[in-house]
């Protein structure tokens, strides 16, 4: 195979012409895999890249100019605020009933601080059941697309990391009760590794490039590549619920949070909780010169994340949940602006071949890595809103393997939920008895009460199903 010549002129105006070295070593197929990592990069953006500046840079400055949030809604505490969340909830439910709502979740992170080699949405964390992260967030789907009519499509977004394995799964459980045509899976899109001082790009192997996933904020370009923003408004999709993948007690498509964005008018809507401690890895939503804006935990000094204001209230109290109400026309927006979202910049080991053949693996930081983030749109928004909820409730992560955000104290959640919902209902739980109820069962407090049996009493461990319904 011969190079392609815009190809070759592409390397050679950047300079990058000593990812050829080997050339002449590779066989045909190793050319192929070669040219087709190369074809895949935006010399112009790898260009941008090596000059780009830490985003850490200006935050000292922005912490300066940071308020808290102002374009909030906060839970409901009297009759007036009450009656407002119940005209949110029904306006959320108008929407779903419209069929105007996707969802996406973004599942190309692999679960490192879990702990764990496999895409996290494998991760097993039904109390009783074991059912995985994924198939929660299946069933909740289904479940929530029966409530209001009109199925629900979902866009999954993974990498080079999860792609095979998630869609696998997907498959061997018949898409855990979706349509399969609902469900589209997409792979994001890389970045190259960029030596420091020189901005070289690097060799992993011979042939191979050292690519890495893009971030979350991937997610606008890989839309457009897979053209997913042309099916959407096809098929009549106005507004997207965006989530993580590992936070299964978060209401899938909450109808409160989609309505509060609907009745806003905002382009993008954020979920919020109090944050327990200025130290906790959570990013942070603020206001800076009148925009919205989240400043991740990690571009933060811990002087910085307890900054108060005048009146000695924390200005960092707003922790990202990482729940997204997007305007499909917002994300169309993007498209065209992407580009300008920041990098996020993180020097890195990373193991290289060298200009004599040699695979190295440094002990020092010899690399740039790059991601995006996708919060990063938020001062982009006409109209941001965020919106305050109860942390117990909706934001009960899987994030390290033991202690705070691990499978423990999700589940453990996951059981006090349900616990709570029941005995809103009337039930009886008997102490240490553990419940959990499935989506199909039930998506919330409401739906227990109207399907449960008066004087359910549960005094051995439960896994609530349909078939234990009316
Ligand atoms: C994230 C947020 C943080 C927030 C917290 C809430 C970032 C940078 N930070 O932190 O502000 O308070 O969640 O739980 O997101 N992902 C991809 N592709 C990638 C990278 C990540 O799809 O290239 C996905 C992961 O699969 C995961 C999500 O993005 O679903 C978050 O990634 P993760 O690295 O786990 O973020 P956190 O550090 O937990």
């Amino acid at each position: 195979m011969e190079l392609p010549p815009t190809l070759a002129q592409h390397i050679e105006q950047s300079s990058q012409q000593h990812l050829l070295r080997y050339w002449d070593e590779l066989d045909e197929s190793g050319r192929q895999v070669l040219v087709a990592e190369l074809e895949h990069i935006d010399f112009a953006l790898v260009e941008r890249l090596a000059g780009a500046t830490e985003v850490a840079g200006s935050v000292a400055d922005r912490v300066a100019r940071a308020r808290a949030p102002q374009n909030l809604v906060t839970p409901p505490t009297d009759e007036e605020s009450r009656n407002e969340q119940r005209r949110a909830v029904q306006a959320g439910q108008d929407l779903l009933r419209s069929g105007r709502v996707g969802a996406i979740l973004v599942a190309g992170g692999q679960g490192t601080r879990l702990g764990f080699d496999r895409p996290k949405g494998l991760f097993p964390i039904g109390p009783l059941s074991n059912k995985t992260l994924y198939q929660l967030f299946a069933e909740q789907l289904v479940a929530r697309g029966r409530q209001f009519g009109p199925p629900i499509p979902y866009f999954i977004m993974t990498s080079g990391a999860t792609h095979a394995e998630t869609v696998a799964f997907f498959e061997e459980h018949d898409f855990f009760g979706l349509l399969p045509e609902n469900v589209y899976f997409f792979e994001q899109g890389t970045l190259p590794a960029l030596e420091l001082d020189s901005g070289r790009m690097l060799l992993d192997q011979k042939g191979r490039l050292s690519l890495s996933p893009d971030g979350h904020g991937g997610l606008v370009r890989a839309l457009a590549r897979h053209r997913l923003l042309e099916e959407m408004t096809l098929r009549g999709i106005d507004y997207l619920y965006y989530h993580q993948v590992d936070n299964p007690s978060a209401p899938h498509c909450d109808p409160a949070f989609l309505g509060w964005h609907v009745l806003r008018g905002a382009d993008i809507s954020t979920k919020v909780v109090r944050k327990v401690s200025p130290d906790e890895r959570m990013g942070v939503v603020c206001d800076v010169d009148g925009a919205a804006q989240i400043i991740e935990y990690s571009d933060l000094t811990p002087e910085q994340a307890r900054t108060t204001d005048a009146s000695g209230q924390p200005i960092f109290w707003a922790g990202n949940t990482a729940m997204h109400v997007f305007n499909r026309e917002f994300l169309e927006r993007l498209t065209e602006t992407n580009g300008e979202l920041p990098f996020h910049i993180a020097r890195k080991a990373v193991p290289y071949v060298d200009d004599s053949g040699q695979r190295i693996v440094p002990s020092q930081p010899n690399a740039r890595k790059f991601e995006q983030f996708i919060f990063d749109a938020l001062p982009l928004a006409r109209n941001a809103l965020v919106v305050e909820v109860e942390r117990r409730e909706e934001f009960n992560p899987v994030k390290n393997r033991d202690g705070a955000d691990s499978p423990a104290t999700a589940r453990q959640a996951l059981i006090d939920i349900h616990r709570r919902w029941l005995e809103a209902a009337g039930a009886v739980v008997e102490r240490d008895v553990v419940v959990e109820i499935s989506p199909l069962f039930a998506l919330d407090a409401e739906e227990v009460a109207a399907r449960l049996p008066a004087d359910s009493r549960f005094a051995e461990d439960t896994h609530l199903e349909p078939h234990l319904g009316t």
